[in-house]
């Protein structure tokens, strides 16, 4: 075939952003639209991810495409790269957002639910990351934004595995802001605190003192602030006066306080305010049929 002469159009530049059907994903898709840039959504489900499409593609007047993929999976994280492709789309930016969270005694954790938690929440992430930077780093712009917590910042008894995970986004993300220093590159990690969305219910923690009794954000708030400072180049994104104190005072509190504290917060507990006991162990009760202190959970 004679290609003389055929205009070769470039691929056009858009947004990757994970987990962008819903919660703060949905959010911060919407800060980029507002901004004018092209998205690739990323979900599993493809009815809300179609929705969410054509919603900002009406208010804002961008492309907008969705690939539905389990990003649990390598075929998942595949996928997207195929799709970008497949749109004639590269990733300018990447946002690393979707994830899920387990709430309870880790023994009575489904194995399989943990492992795929960690496939999403780790090991996609740096899948992702590892297919979108090295295009960025050497067309010398655009971005990865980790979706982190802050629970990333302390070890979380009875969400030890999503904290550890979250712990993992951090520094993975303030290691790579430092090896993409002075490529034109940025890498952030967004470390929200409690932020109402579904996420909690979807794990079984909306009863958990640390949704009862924390300050939560909207999406809209966290996401507005998180995109102005992702654009700015902030490493550690962490939003709101109350979650910053918190970062602060855990630099000063010891383990063997700030780890029952945290236990005390994140115990999943019922609609009535009864505390969660591990399976097939009897709640043990005090003489008085009260509950006794129990100083290793911080309860
Ligand atoms: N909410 C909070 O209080 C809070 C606090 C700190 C950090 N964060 C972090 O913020 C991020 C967003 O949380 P959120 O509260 O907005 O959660 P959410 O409302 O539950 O939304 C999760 C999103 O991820 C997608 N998703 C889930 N599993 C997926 C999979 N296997 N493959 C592809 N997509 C998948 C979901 O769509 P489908 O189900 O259709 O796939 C949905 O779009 C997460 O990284 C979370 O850890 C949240």
């Amino acid at each position: 075939m004679n290609t003389i002469g055929k205009r070769v159009e470039p691929f056009a530049p858009a947004i990757v952003i994970t987990g962008a059907t819903q919660g703060i994903g949905r959010a911060l898709a919407e800060e980029f639209a507002r901004e004018g840039h092209a998205l690739l959504l990323v979900a599993r489900d493809e009815a809300k991810l179609e929705a969410a499409s054509r919603l900002l593609a009406e208010a804002h007047g961008v492309e907008v495409k969705f690939a539905a993929c389990d990003l649990g999976t390598i075929e998942g994280c595949a996928e997207v790269e195929e799709a970008l492709r497949r749109f004639g789309l590269y990733a300018d930016s990447l946002v690393n957002n979707a994830a899920t969270m387990t709430a309870g005694f880790f023994q009575d954790e489904d194995a399989a639910k943990l492992r795929r938690l960690i496939d999403l929440n780790v090991q996609a992430v740096v899948d992702l990351t590892r297919r979108f930077l090295p295009g960025m780093i050497a067309r010398g712009q655009g971005g990865v934004l980790n979706v982190a917590s802050m629970e990333g910042f302390m070890p979380v008894p009875y969400q030890a595995t999503y904290a550890a995970a979250k712990a993992f986004v951090l520094s993975f993300s303030r290691a790579l802001s430092y090896e993409t220093m002075g490529t034109g590159v940025r890498v952030s990690a967004l470390a929200p605190g409690t932020t109402a969305t579904g996420l909690h219910a979807k794990a079984g923690a909306e009863n958990s003192r640390y949704v009862m009794l924390l300050p939560a954000m909207t999406s809209e708030d966290l996401a507005r602030v998180a995109y102005r400072q992702f654009k700015r180049g902030k490493k550690v994104i962490v939003t709101g006066w109350f979650n910053r104190l918190c970062v602060l005072a855990q630099h000063f509190t010891p383990h063997f306080l700030l780890v029952p504290m945290m236990g005390w917060l994140f115990r999943v507990r019922d609609e009535a305010g009864n505390l969660q006991w591990p399976k097939d162990s009897n709640p043990p009760k005090a003489a008085s049929g009260r509950l006794p202190f129990d100083a290793a959970s911080g309860d």
